[in-house]
């Protein structure tokens, strides 16, 4: 049985192996040593973990994992690799399902097993949309926004390939041009083939000034496959809401201000709403729980609003 000690950003891992770990950013400050988990990390005793997570050995064990996830997914995530995640996920071939069908799959592989831990994974989804709903209570896109952000997640699910998690979750960056030395343990990019591939390891790479980030390739993950499925089922969210959907993981960005000579009018628009949002994703974790039912009929609403009943996945 696995679980993981932070409870807002959780999917669980009953079938993950040890070594595919993941970490982001917890708190401001981008030292690797203040990562926390996006999705869970695995333990080879995850219960013994739960119990010991404060203590100096199983904080090192923290460490030693996440730095694992960040080497394995620094030196496979390639232009290649990204471009064939992309024509392959972009076929949307995998499943038909309504939004709500997919926030209850994922909820539904989140290891709730263990009842002294954690909170299902849609408490994270509403707890970030309610956060926000409260601070911005026009912007509705905003809040649906929320409530979908992760739900790319599902990569992670048998029948959408059980992607390991180092192709799933985690900070994401640009390939094709060189990586920013903000990335997250960026001494494993070394270990990638495109690190010492001319045509990808310059500033531009095979990209131009102000090219806009529509057409730069970001390293595979849960932000990009969301992004696809919300785009091509035509979502009618704003471009602001596409571009949190597809950009919330991008630490080097939306942190660092890294990657920035990539950037057109557009992304820099819809940069300060990413930023907004960043804060809510990170820190609506709260001890009251949502109570879905009451709740759900508002989302429901939403949900029609901007998207169609059935989408391909
Ligand atoms: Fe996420
Ligand atoms: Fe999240």
């Amino acid at each position: 049985m696995m679980s993981s000690s932070n409870v807002d950003d959780r999917v669980a891992l009953k079938s993950f192996e040890f070594a595919d770990a993941v970490a982001e950013r917890k708190v401001a400050g981008g030292d690797p040593a203040e990562l926390v988990l996006d999705g869970g990390f695995v333990m080879p005793d995850a219960n013994a973990f739960g119990n010991t997570f404060r203590d100096y050995d199983a904080e090192s064990e923290r460490k030693k994992t996440v730095e694992e996830f960040y080497r394995v997914n620094h030196l496979n995530q390639t232009y290649e690799f990204v471009s064939r995640m992309r024509a392959e996920y972009g076929r949307l071939d995998k499943t038909e399902m309504s939004i709500w069908e997919c926030i209850e799959l994922l909820n539904e592989f989140i290891d709730d097993s263990d009842p002294d831990l954690d909170m299902p994974q849609i408490e994270h989804l509403l707890q970030t949309a309610e956060a926000i709903r409260k601070d911005y209570p026009d912007e509705d896109w905003l809040h649906l926004t929320g409530l979908i952000h992760d739900l790319g997640k599902v990569l992670l699910h048998p029948s959408f390939g059980e992607l390991p998690q180092w192709a799933v979750v985690g900070d994401t960056f640009p390939v094709g041009c060189a990586y920013d030395e903000c990335n997250v343990h960026f001494k494993y990019f070394n270990e990638n083939p495109d690190y010492h591939n001319p045509k990808y390891n310059t500033k531009y790479g095979v990209y131009s000034e102000g090219c806009g980030l529509d057409n730069v390739l970001m390293s595979w993950g849960h932000d990009g496959y969301m992004y696809l499925v919300a785009k091509e089922n035509k979502a009618t969210l704003p471009s602001a809401g596409l571009f949190i959907i597809r950009y919330h993981s991008f630490y080097p960005l939306h942190k660092h201000g890294a990657y920035m000579h990539l950037m057109n009018d557009e992304d820099k628009e819809n940069l300060k709403w990413l930023h907004v949002f960043n804060k809510y994703d990170l820190y609506s974790k709260s001890n009251v729980m949502i109570d879905v039912e009451k709740v759900k009929p508002y989302y429901m609403s939403l949900i029609e609003k901007y998207f169609p009943s059935k989408l391909r996945w």
